[in-house]
């Protein structure tokens, strides 16, 4: 004889208790790299599966999922101020509190002890196992899963687009990072490196297309390293690969990707770039510092000049008009002011058209933390930080100011920030360009002249609508 659980016994008689009727709400906060963002979109779906809906207000959840960075100490420090901002809500008797992403990674059970209103503790791979840790805290205990696997990709889940404008999503095709750059501690809070099966990549963007998304960002700590191996029908497939297969999809889906290590990136993959219309010309590819004994201490595996070879190799397979952007840290372990220099001269060479620029925060349990002296002051490193920075300003206004007069085509991703008469989209080159609004909309391509500039946006007219998204 088969039992029947009681809750599914109906009588007109008896009120089937159903537990959780009401869907319990989940708010969930991403700090740090697209990476993570993109995580949260996966965590999204996960719960979704587990019965939870996604709100947007912090004060009316069930849930609070905070999707925390450990890059930089301030990234932290973040994450603890906000923590001190959901105490008055936690008083509100049954809500959840959970940190997931890097820095509960980095800290596992020290976060719970530390943070007494932090009811759970998730690690980048242990996601799937969320609606189970949930289930503990609603016992009244305290969770935590820091597992980090050597396989989980996620390749089989369909994010929720939390921040969706309809037209531009990311799509993360590997996962953890190899290298060993002794300053980071990403390889310690993401683990292996592993790729994700190319068929879900190219399920995932062919889908997003067909909803009509018109652009996809290929996500990676280092997409140049991806590599899939199907051992049963001996099959591989590498970065360029995989990008001419996502190209293939439609040409009017655009591809972009992030992060490329300069040791990585091939002169196969530039060919792909070039040889595709609609993967956008644009590469972002940190150098960390102009100077080699730096670099060797950074564990970066190359030097300044075979840097500046890549830079000059891009230049002449891709061309001149692609667009190029960095990472610099200041003030690393030993860093001279000469060598500071060094940097500040790379920068002039190479003259980026944009970058990310930090000075060096030691992480604890890095190689760096472990056999370098944290020794320049904070004073010089943000010293060094504001040369540089006031450098790249002059570099982007130099970089935009050539786009005046020229015609660019341009993806339609929304509105302009100040003023719902104007729209903006991105260049192929990345560059952000605002034009008066007009009879446009969102996903259409159009041709835009660009009259003015500053060093962070171009402003132009729309000369020519290219292609509409119904069209
Ligand atoms: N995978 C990417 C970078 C990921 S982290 C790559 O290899 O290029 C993003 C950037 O944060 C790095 O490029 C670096 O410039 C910066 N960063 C990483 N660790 C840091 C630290 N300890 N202090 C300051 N900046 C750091
Ligand atoms: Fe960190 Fe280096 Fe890996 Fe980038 S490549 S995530 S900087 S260890
Ligand atoms: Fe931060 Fe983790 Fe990304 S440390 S930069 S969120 S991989």
């Amino acid at each position: 004889m088969t039992s029947i659980p009681i809750a599914e016994i109906k009588s007109p008689l008896t009120v089937v208790p159903i537990p959780h009727s009401k869907k319990r709400k989940l708010y969930i906060e991403s700090y740090g790299c697209q990476m993570n963002f993109s995580d949260s979109e996966i965590v999204m779906s996960i719960l979704q599966k587990a019965g939870f809906e996604h709100t947007h207000q912090s004060t009316e959840a069930d849930v609070i999922l905070l999707n925390t960075c450990a890059i930089r100490a301030k990234a932290e420090e973040t994450i603890r101020t906000r923590l001190k901002q959901f105490r008055s809500i936690k008083k509100n008797k049954g809500l959840m509190i959970g940190i997931l992403g890097c820095m509960a990674e980095r800290l596992k059970a020290k976060l719970l002890e530390e943070e007494k209103i932090v009811d759970l503790v998730v690690g980048p791979d242990a996601y799937r196992d969320l609606p189970n840790l949930l289930a503990q805290v609603e016992d009244g205990q305290k969770a935590i899963n820091t597992f980090l696997s050597r396989e989980e990709t996620y390749a089989d889940i369909n994010p929720v687009r939390l921040q969706s404008n309809g037209v531009t999503a990311f799509i993360s095709i590997m996962r953890g990072c190899d290298n060993m750059c002794s300053f980071c501690v990403v390889p310690f809070t993401r683990g292996r490196e592993r790729s994700r099966d190319p068929k879900t990549i190219i399920q995932e963007a062919t889908d997003l297309f067909q909803k009509g998304y018109r652009e996809v960002t290929l996500l990676g700590q280092n997409v140049d390293s991806y590599q899939w191996k199907d051992q049963k029908i001996h099959t591989h497939c590498n970065f360029s690969q995989l990008l001419a297969k996502v190209a293939d999809i439609h040409p009017l889906l655009r591809v972009r990707f992030s992060t490329s290590h300069p040791k990585d990136i091939t002169d196969e993959v530039l060919y792909t770039m070039k040889k595709y219309d609609n993967i956008c010309k644009y590469i972002h590819l940190p150098v960390q510092s102009g100077n080699s004994r730096i670099l060797q201490l950074m564990n970066r595996t190359y030097d300044r000049a075979w840097y500046l070879s890549k830079i000059d190799r891009i230049r002449q397979i891709v061309g001149n008009h692609c667009g190029i952007s960095s990472d610099m840290i200041t003030g690393f372990c030993s860093e001279t002011e000469k060598e500071h220099e060094d940097t500040l001269s790379l920068m002039e060479k190479v003259k980026y058209d944009f970058a990310y620029m930090f000075f060096y925060s030691e992480r604890p349990g890095t190689l760096a933390a472990r056999k370098y002296k944290d020794d320049i002051s904070l004073e010089e490193k943000k010293k060094r930080l504001a040369a540089i920075i006031d450098l790249q300003r002059k570099h982007s206004l130099l970089s935009n100011q050539k786009d005046i007069g020229k015609i660019h085509r341009v993806l339609i991703e929304g509105y302009s920030k100040k003023s719902k008469n104007d729209l903006f989209g991105r260049n192929d080159a990345n560059k952000v360009i605002l034009f008066d609004k007009g009879n446009h909309a969102m996903g259409d391509y159009v041709d835009v002249k660009v009259h003015k500039c500053t060093s962070a946006t171009l402003f132009g007219c729309v000369v020519h609508t290219a292609i509409t998204k119904t069209s």
